[in-house]
């Protein structure tokens, strides 16, 4: 697929390309760029022409060698506790488009002061990158040395089974990175519509994508490619 191999490119180069993970999920489109090739500009890009969470998506094997917990599994174990965090903790069937979401801890890196300007959200992420791409490479690295809970940046885990278990930008987008042999560490920010207070439209992503030159993706086209590429590795 011509789509995927130019979106690769564009990953190994450091840049930015688009996800729409269906239109029977979220039916959204995330900006989606890697985390350690990322700018204070990315992150202003993000945040002004996106709009939504900037959130950096973590491969599962570095996720456990980092021992990153899933939000909620930390809030549960925590409501043993705490009866209203019971309550309120994300239960089977509360989302509508998927089994559970991937949301882990809300990061800043140690040399922050506030965490949330560009410039330190850039650090951030650039850091979270490198991390990622030390504990795959088999250094023993300790999370907490580098960065503090809470902060700025939210972290997503990558479901353990990848694809096989979960099609959110979250895998579609570390499936990619493993693709392209880059750290599959990747930011991801949603597309939101100014004008309609709703998330931006497939064909308005598109269209933008188009005015910026990047590359349009769509969930199935990654499955696809990934299938042939895990099948072939
Ligand atoms: C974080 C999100 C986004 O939808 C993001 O795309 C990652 O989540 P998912 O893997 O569920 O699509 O919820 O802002
Ligand atoms: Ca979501
Ligand atoms: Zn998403």
């Amino acid at each position: 697929n011509e789509n995927i191999n130019r979106a690769l490119e564009a990953l190994r180069a450091g840049k930015m390309i688009q996800i729409y993970d269906s239109d029977s999920r979220e039916g959204e489109t995330d900006l989606v760029i890697p985390a350690k090739a990322v700018t204070y500009t990315d992150v202003k890009w993000m945040r002004k022409d996106a709009g939504g969470l900037i959130c950096v998506a973590v491969d599962p094997v570095a996720s456990k060698q980092l021992k990153l917990p899933f939000m909620a599994d930390l809030v549960r174990e925590a409501s043993k506790t705490s009866d209203s965090l019971g309550e309120v903790v994300e239960k089977d069937g509360d989302l509508k488009y998927d089994a559970h979401s991937s949301f882990s801890l809300w990061v800043n890196h140690r040399d922050t002061r506030t965490g949330i300007p560009d410039i330190e959200r850039a650090l951030t992420i650039r850091k979270i990158g490198e991390i990622t791409e030390e504990s795959l490479s088999g250094n023993g690295v300790r999370f907490g040395n580098e960065f503090r809970t809470p902060g700025h940046v939210a972290l997503l885990r990558a479901a353990e089974g990848l694809l096989d278990e979960r099609m959110g930008q979250t895998e579609l987008s570390v499936a990619l990175a493993r693709m392209a042999g880059i750290t599959p560490a990747m930011v991801v920010c949603e597309m939101l519509d100014d004008d309609s207070g709703k998330a931006l439209s497939k064909e308005k992503s598109k269209e933008y994508g188009k005015e910026h030159g990047l590359v349009f993706l769509e969930g199935r086209e990654i499955v696809e490619a990934y299938l042939l590429w895990a099948g072939t590795d």
